[in-house]
């Protein structure tokens, strides 16, 4: 089976649906070319039937960025096909990306349709989506809670009428990474011409296991995965690409996967979605959070002054860090201290590295976190002044 999955990019239509987001189309733009720069395979740049500002968006995303796949989401129904259309056609590669929902529950009360008018619909609209483009891809929309029988007689019908890849998304984060590899695989052993299409996974972040269902599902042979940047998405948010690439370059050993992820942007991508949506990264976040590669204890500080391997099971520089933090705290030892003394430029002897060091710690005992400044200022007002 083809090693290479391919990365779906959501920022701009399921990351952008996150609460109190909004980006205008230059700010769109600005992402999209950050994205091609990180090698994302598609970008989806938006829901161009929504508002007209999301059309534009669309429009110039396909327009400018080059190399790569755009595509626009559209529900099953013609006037979002056309619309959708009018927006990428301009694009190196334009797909159109149509859905509707599976499961009973959205069936009952949302849509008011039974399955067999899903099913038409859902075949009706990749068979107009065709007369665009060679590349459309078609979701079913809360398939994780959807009948598997049902799912699979979906994803042949939509199959049998043009779809290049073909989606099941756990809308709301319900699934868990056993169950989601199980369907997985049932989909692809029960599905009539499932070799046409790519499997494609989007994973929704509720019970924190988005990533890890993506995971699953790749070892599963889904071979597009869905995500956004940050996780940011609907609710609880998507799956995080960045997450969820660093898992499957770090853990190659298990996966022997590919993507075509320039990962030393990963860092530039995430800072610049954060200061475009207003989305602060929560600290501990992984991968991309403050604390990351940041060492507070000073077992943890000496192991990674000795071999960064210790502690770090990725290098920040793979990632566009330039290097792992060393936090100065009450928690650090000696050697961490000594190590941030020679970056500040001071060289000690060991009688006033010991007295340097009891006033860190006094200090760390009264203050979070000690700046250089703090360092500084104990060396050149206590230390050398005596
Ligand atoms: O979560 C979801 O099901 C979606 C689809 C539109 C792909 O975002
Ligand atoms: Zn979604």
């Amino acid at each position: 089976m083809n090693n290479r999955v391919y990365i779906f990019d959501t920022t701009l239509r399921d990351g952008e649906q996150s609460p109190g987001v909004s980006l205008n189309v230059s700010e769109k733009l600005e992402i999209a070319r950050q994205l091609a720069r990180l090698g994302v395979d598609i970008i989806e740049a938006g829901f161009p039937i929504t508002s007209q500002g999301d059309f534009e968006a669309v429009k110039n995303i396909a327009r400018e960025v080059r190399g790569v796949t755009v595509a626009g989401l559209a529900r099953t129904n013609f006037a979002d096909i056309d619309r959708a259309w009018e927006a990428v056609k301009q694009a190196d590669q334009p797909r159109i990306h149509t859905f509707i929902a599976t499961s009973d529950i959205h069936l009952k009360h949302k849509l008011r349709m039974s399955r067999e008018q899903v099913l038409e619909s859902a075949a009706a609209a990749v068979r107009h989506a065709k007369k665009y483009t060679a590349d459309v891809e078609f979701s079913a929309e809360d398939a994780s809670r959807s009948d598997l029988d049902f799912l699979c007689r979906v994803m042949e019908a939509v199959i049998e009428a043009g779809a290049t890849t073909v989606n099941i998304p756990d809308t709301v984060g319900y699934t868990t990474p056993d169950e989601y590899a199980e369907i997985i695989r049932t989909i692809m052993s029960r599905t009539k011409g499932i070799e046409k299409a790519v499997v494609s996974v989007h994973c929704h972040d509720d019970l924190g296991l988005a990533v890890a269902n993506s995971l699953a599902a790749v070892l599963a042979g889904a071979r597009q995965v869905e995500g956004a940047i940050n996780g940011i998405g609907e609710r609880a948010g998507n799956a995080s690409i960045e997450e969820f690439v660093m898992a499957l370059y770090t853990r190659r050993d298990r996966y022997s996967l590919e993507t075509g992820i320039n990962a030393e942007e990963i860092y530039r991508t995430s800072k610049l979605v954060s200061k475009l949506t207003g989305m602060d990264i929560q600290p501990n976040k992984a991968v991309v959070g403050k604390n990351a590669f940041a060492h507070e204890s000073g077992i943890h500080q000496d192991g990674v002054l000795k071999e960064r391997t210790t502690y770090e099971i990725m290098n920040p520089a793979m990632v566009g860090l330039s290097h792992s933090n060393l936090v100065l705290g009450k928690h650090s030892g000696r050697h961490a201290f000594r190590s941030r003394l020679v970056e500040l430029g001071f060289v000690l002897n060991d009688a006033e590295l010991n007295k340097a060091f009891a006033r860190f710690k006094d200090l760390a005992d009264r203050k979070k976190e000690i700046a250089d400044q703090d360092i500084e200022a104990i060396v050149e007002n206590e230390i050398r002044k005596v």
